[in-house]
């Protein structure tokens, strides 16, 4: 079964994650990046509520085509206990029929009651989550050098 990564980072720790995953699969990892730079502030306002929202950012264009595989993990880290806004842009590449695991990069590990939501919207694409965990960062917020 063929495999890749996508994933959304803000401060680097979803990076490491899905770098980790994809060597450990031998599968390629593709990020996903916000068209608009946003500041560390403008990740809390307006994207925690952005996240809560389930509101959907503009991102560059993707030189992938998650078609090619069986299996797609997708990474994100969670901003106000919802995935950041990236993930909804990252559903809409998500071709239909696919297995899909999800992991939550998180600060802490507080239950989330997001997270039914979460599966909810990768199924309503036509596509099985075959698990949905969280990886806690201890991670405070923060953004990442490029
Ligand atoms: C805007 C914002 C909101 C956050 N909200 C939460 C939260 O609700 N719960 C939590 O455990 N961590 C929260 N965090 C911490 C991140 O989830 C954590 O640092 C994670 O490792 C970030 O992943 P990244 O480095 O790939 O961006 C938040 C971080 C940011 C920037």
């Amino acid at each position: 079964m063929s495999a890749a990564v996508v994933y959304y980072t803000f401060g680097g720790s979803t990076k490491k994650e899905a770098e980790r995953i994809g060597a450990e699969l031998g599968a390629p990892v593709f990020r996903v990046r916000e068209a608009k730079n946003r500041s560390l502030i403008g990740s809390f306002i307006p994207g925690g509520f952005q996240a809560m929202k389930r509101k959907t950012p503009k991102i560059l264009p993707v030189d992938f085509d998650l078609a090619q595989y069986d299996k797609i993990y997708i990474g994100c880290p969670i901003w106000a206990a919802c995935p950041a806004p990236a993930f909804n842009a990252i559903l809409n590449l998500l071709p239909e029929g696919k297995e899909v695991e999800i992991f939550l990069c998180a600060g802490g590990d507080d239950p989330r009651e997001s997270d039914a939501e979460t599966k909810r919207l990768v199924e309503a694409r036509g596509c099985k989550v075959t698990q949905l965990h969280s990886i806690k960062t201890g991670k405070a917020p923060s953004k990442m050098k490029e």
